[in-house]
């Protein structure tokens, strides 16, 4: 698969078949995150896999507790609502591997090229170096799911993740059900209409 390939069919995922993913796939994700641009070459982007089941199911409690959150939010449109909780907003159980990707803020502790007036810059650094992460599970035949209706503080705790670190994002990782017939899945359940 070439690079415009991988760009046009990486889709986020929601949906999960339960074939393990192999070392070497992740292996070849990170290097490649690696090779993304940071914000005075900090390169500030921290990985932290969720292997075991049990820390899966906490964070899906979490999900659960934040997305009942949400629908509160659409109770004075009862269409919306009913569509809204028809999506599958998550694969956290059913992915096979779980990833949490953090800023690492202990970065400006040095002098940094860059971040004088946005220390963002560093958000900004570790969401390229998720993409180019996306981007190689993509070209392998695998894929993720970003999940951010979640409790990232709770997350912190649970994991024992160290202050200087900033979540981002957890991720659903595995070989995808579906490419939801080529295009967001947002767009084929309904939820955004677009040409
Ligand atoms: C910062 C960020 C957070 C997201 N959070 C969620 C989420 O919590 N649940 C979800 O189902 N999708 C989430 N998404 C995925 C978007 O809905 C998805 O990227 C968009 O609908 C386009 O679909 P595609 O990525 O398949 O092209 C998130 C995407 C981004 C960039």
């Amino acid at each position: 698969m070439n690079l415009f390939e991988a760009i046009s069919k990486r889709r986020d995922t929601r949906h999960f078949l339960e074939d393990p993913i192999p070392e070497e796939v992740i292996g070849v994700c990170l290097d490649s995150a690696s090779h993304a641009p940071s914000v005075g070459l900090t390169r500030p982007a921290r990985f932290i896999f969720v292997r075991d089941k049990e820390s899966r199911s906490k964070v899906y409690d979490l999900f659960m507790e934040a997305n009942e959150r949400a629908l509160e939010l659409l109770h004075a449109d009862p269409e919306r609502e009913k569509l809204y909780s028809s999506l599958k907003l998550e694969g956290i159980r059913e992915s096979p591997l779980g990833m949490v990707v953090c800023v690492d803020y202990s970065v400006l502790r040095d002098f940094t090229i860059g971040t004088i007036y946005s220390a963002e810059t560093l958000d900004w650094s570790v969401c390229c170096a998720i993409q180019n992460f996306w981007l190689a599970l993509t070209a392998q035949g695998y894929s993720m799911g970003w999940v951010s209706i979640l409790n990232f503080a709770e997350i912190k705790k649970m994991l024992t993740i160290p202050d200087e670190y900033k979540i981002l994002g957890y991720f659903c990782i595995g070989k995808p059900a579906t490419d939801y017939d080529s295009m967001p899945m947002l767009k084929q359940r309904g939820w955004v209409q677009e040409e």
